[in-house]
């Protein structure tokens, strides 16, 4: 199959931003067999010289059992976790009923153009085990994990302490990290686990070296006292740190209200911040500054954080980031910086090799746009226009393996 339209690429000259070449990628048995710059071939099976050819775009932070609560009541957080949250996740005590809207959600991920995810299930062992199965067959790229929590949640939504490790131990026989899709390691966040149940996590991130860990860190002011009290008087990085889960495979959520040292930490650990300007402004949670975590050499991924976030698209969601950074007056991330985030830089800070980028031998995960808008007659950038300008339904198809996973009406 051949799918022709101007690439998104990688820059060779400027680290950390996109570019854009006309050409095309040939596919062949759910792989990408060829990239050719600068030339249209005779034959197009997908896609035209006017559209934009991307890769999947990457989610490195998203909650699956919350899409059916998107903008449900931007309280702040521990009252919107209590009050709407929980109540929500409890639905997926039904197995059956988190497989099915699982694969609603996969439906609504690929017609966004996502294609690989780094994603939360509820604390439920079958309904995770049936979201992992969903997704798989659904043809997404990642990892989605069981959110332990033995403690601050309603009676459905905690688990044993060892029951959860132990469930988390299966995950990871189940869905190994050599997987397409695999299992992560994902402690929901410090104030909804004991110290018991992070050392377990520890344990088994540190059994599972390859293995991706994920939680929720430093998202807002009342949770970072919470876990003070909790902790005896603690930072919030170093109740991880103690606990063996600060990691260069850690994506940390959020990582809003930290101090130098906090900061510090994560760098020589090369641990992620999965940033998520959306869902920091639905919840006034605060404005993380992107800039200042560059600048310090801490890494940086960008997610939705469905449903704290309102955008299932992560352009909105790039969109979103330029936007909080400009309103803090942070070095601006240039269009081509926010193209490369929710592409390759998501798959370098999740550890993708295969993933987010056009690229021979990775799988065939892309997505075709065309977008209504004289955008290649730009004389100063088209990717700012399609970045600003963008409307989800100039998806026209979305590839995973090769195969339409998505077709516009
Ligand atoms: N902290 C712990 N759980 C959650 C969650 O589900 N969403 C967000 N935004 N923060 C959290
Ligand atoms: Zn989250």
């Amino acid at each position: 199959m051949i799918v022709v339209g101007q690439l998104l690429l990688e820059c060779a000259e400027t680290p950390g931003a996109a570019r854009l070449a006309p050409g095309y990628v040939r596919v062949e048995d759910g792989f990408i067999a060829e990239v050719v710059e600068g030339e249209l071939p005779s034959t197009c099976d997908l896609g035209g010289p006017e559209c934009l050819v991307s890769p999947g775009l990457i989610d490195t932070h998203l909650h699956l059992p919350q899409f059916d609560m998107i903008g449900a009541h931007g309280m702040p957080l521990l009252e919107w976790l209590m009050g709407v949250t929980f109540p929500s996740e409890s639905r997926w005590e039904d197995a059956a009923f988190a497989a099915a809207m699982t694969e609603r959600v996969a439906k609504q991920l690929v017609s966004v153009g996502t294609t690989t995810v780094c994603a939360y299930s509820t604390v439920h062992h079958e309904a995770t085990v049936a979201a992992i199965e969903t997704l798989s067959k659904a043809g997404l790229r990642g990892v989605v994990g069981q959110a332990m929590s033995d403690r601050y949640a309603p009676d459905n939504l905690v688990g044993g302490t060892k029951e959860l490790l132990d469930q988390t131990a299966n995950l990871l026989e189940q869905f190994p990290h050599s997987g397409r899709l695999a299992a992560a390691i994902t402690p929901r966040f410090a104030v909804s686990c004991t110290p018991e149940l992070l050392s377990g996590a520890g344990r088994l991130a540190a059994e599972n070296p390859e293995v991706i860990v994920q939680t929720h860190l430093s998202e807002t002011i009342p949770e970072c006292q919470l876990i003070g009290e909790l902790y005896d008087g603690s930072k919030y990085v170093d109740v991880y740190r103690a606990h063996g889960l600060v990691t260069e495979r850690t994506l940390f959520g959020h990582g809003i209200h930290l101090d130098a040292a906090e900061r510090a930490v994560l760098r020589e650990a090369s641990a992620v911040i999965a940033h998520c300007p959306l869902a920091n402004s639905f919840l006034r949670s605060g404005a993380m500054n992107r800039a200042m975590a560059i600048n310090e050499g801490v890494r940086l991924s960008l997610g939705s954080d469905i449903g704290g976030g309102y955008e299932r698209s992560m352009v909105r969601v790039a969109r979103a980031m330029v936007e909080t950074a400009s309103a803090l007056g942070d070095v601006y991330p240039t269009p081509a910086d926010a193209w490369w985030q929710i592409t390759a830089g998501n798959a370098d800070a999740a550890g993708f090799a295969d993933a987010g980028r056009l690229q021979p031998g990775a799988p065939a995960d892309l997505f075709i746009a065309e977008p209504d808008l004289p955008w290649l007659e730009s004389p100063v950038n088209p990717l700012a226009m399609i970045l600003f300008a963008w409307d989800d339904r100039w998806v026209r198809q979305t590839l995973v393996r090769g195969d339409v996973a998505y077709r516009a009406g």
